[in-house]
């Protein structure tokens, strides 16, 4: 995965030998969705001179594992656990789903503000929002601005969702200041938005405490959306929607480099841990259909077999993954088929081996010569699953709606709505639900 940290001062080194005057400030950036190869450090095309420039000053992890998808990957990234261990291994929270990471998991953000940190929290939440406790302000971010859902349109802000129970496709604003929409930022780009809005916090930042800041970008989930002029420089690139994601991609870099800039502007660089990191990997085709949700039905179906059954045995229809020294076992089919959309790839084999030391793009399946390490392993993650929680995946909830015209919100609130006229309503929040 593309990450690294700049450690400029690390807090075993405070507290080991170095007098530190006070906490370092933590500013946490996450990309969605953005590939391995997809930065200018690892051999791309595609130009990423901050984040080549950042890292070769920091550490680069060259070796570590996010999620495949966004709620699961967020729920490891702000409660420390995995996803088998809060329920949310099965998939990603649809806008009308009622459930989030479980209350009860204290996440990362509470955590920094009992150290003293004061906690901002900009873009993708993710991670549920069908009752006010779950939402990001009330689960210890002192301030948070962007969306709750998982994609949307860059420049609208607004997000189109099916409603299964009502069989109907909304199409609402996700954009949040606080808990309230925030109707005044049509048309600007949310990569050059969640930026100004980071830049802010971190200029206008109190030093007497230290900071945490999660950025986490929109940028570069589908769709492919990027002003022209980024775009630009890459006129070679033939194939339109890879045109547009490098231009997704330099576009970000060039946040990263307006963060940093300000971080020096308000004089805290020296005393500041950046961290950069994707959530998911690169999407593949069907994720990125996926993300047009309107096929989700058909894709829910196909994927309800990641559920956790508990038998006896590892099921190895279940998609897991594991690593031990050089060895990474898969299981269940690797793809996802989504509906009408013909799978070109040869049918794989339900468990994969691969030497991972010797051949490190997964090319070369050799289960078959190793059966004691294929066995070792499923038995590592039959346990694994036997600490399992049951999957939390509930079906939508129709009191979500924002009706046809207006956001994504809550109950009390849309009771408050309903009772307005509708016209004097610009924007509809899918609803919070209780
Ligand atoms: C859902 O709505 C579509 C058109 O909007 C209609 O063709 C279809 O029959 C409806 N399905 C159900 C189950 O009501
Ligand atoms: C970075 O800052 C420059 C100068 O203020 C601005 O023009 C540009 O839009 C910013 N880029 C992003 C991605 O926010
Ligand atoms: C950071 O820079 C400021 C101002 O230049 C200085 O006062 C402070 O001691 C520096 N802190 C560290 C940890 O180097
Ligand atoms: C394994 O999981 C698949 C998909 O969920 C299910 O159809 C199958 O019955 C399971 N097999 C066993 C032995 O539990």
């Amino acid at each position: 995965m593309n990450a690294f940290i700049i450690p400029l001062c690390l807090w075993c080194v405070c507290g080991l030998y170095v007098h530190c005057q006070s906490p370092p400030n933590v500013v946490f950036i996450l990309a969605d969705d953005m590939g391995f190869h997809d930065v200018g450090y690892h051999g791309s095309e595609i130009k990423t001179p901050v984040l080549d420039r950042l890292s070769a000053a920091g550490v680069r992890l060259e070796n570590y594992y996010v999620q495949p998808l966004c709620t699961p990957s967020r729920n490891q990234l702000l409660t420390g656990r995995y996803q088998i261990h809060t329920g949310m291994q099965h998939q990603i929270i649809w806008p009308c789903q009622p459930y989030c990471v479980p209350l009860e998991e204290k996440l990362l953000p509470e955590l920094m503000v009992e150290a003293g940190y004061s906690t901002h929290m900009v873009g993708k939440w993710h991670l549920g929002m069908y009752r006010k406790e779950c939402l990001p302000t009330r689960r210890g971010f002192q301030s948070f601005f962007g969306y709750w859902t998982g994609s949307e349109d860059y420049y609208t802000h607004m997000r189109c969702s099916f409603i299964a129970p009502l069989n109907v496709t909304r199409c609402a604003l996700d954009l949040r200041d606080g808990e309230e929409t925030a109707q005044m930022y049509n048309k600007l780009y949310s990569t050059e938005l969640f930026t100004h809005q980071a830049v802010n916090i971190i200029l206008n930042h109190n030093i007497q405490k230290p900071l945490f800041l999660y950025l986490a970008l929109q940028a570069v989930h589908a769709p492919l959306q990027v002003p022209e002029h980024y775009t630009e420089p890459y006129s070679f690139i033939k194939d339109p929607p890879r045109r547009h994601y490098a231009g997704m991609v330099s576009a970000m870099d060039e946040a990263v480099g307006n963060i940093t800039r300000a971080l020096q502007d308000a004089g805290i660089w020296n005393n500041t841990i950046l961290i950069f990191s994707t959530g998911p990997g690169h999407a593949s085709r069907a994720e990125q259909e996926m993300q047009d949700s309107l096929m989700k039905d058909s894709l829910r179906r196909n994927s309800l077999r990641t559920g956790s059954v508990s038998a006896p045995r590892f099921n190895v229809s279940m998609h897991a993954a594991i690593r031990y020294k050089n060895w990474k076992l898969l299981t269940g089919y690797p793809g996802e088929r989504v509906g009408g959309v013909a799978d070109e790839t040869p049918p794989l084999k339900q468990v994969m081996l691969f030497d991972i030391d010797a051949d490190p793009q997964e090319r070369n399946e050799i289960s078959h010569k190793h059966p004691e390490i294929v066995s070792f392993l499923l038995k590592r993650l039959e346990q694994l699953q036997e600490g399992a929680q049951p999957v939390n995946f509930p079906p939508d909830d129709p009191r979500c709606d924002p009706q046809p015209t207006v956001a994504h919100d809550h109950p009390a609130q849309a009771q408050k709505d309903a009772n307005q006229d509708r016209k004097t309503r610009s924007a509809n929040n899918f609803q919070l639900q209780t």
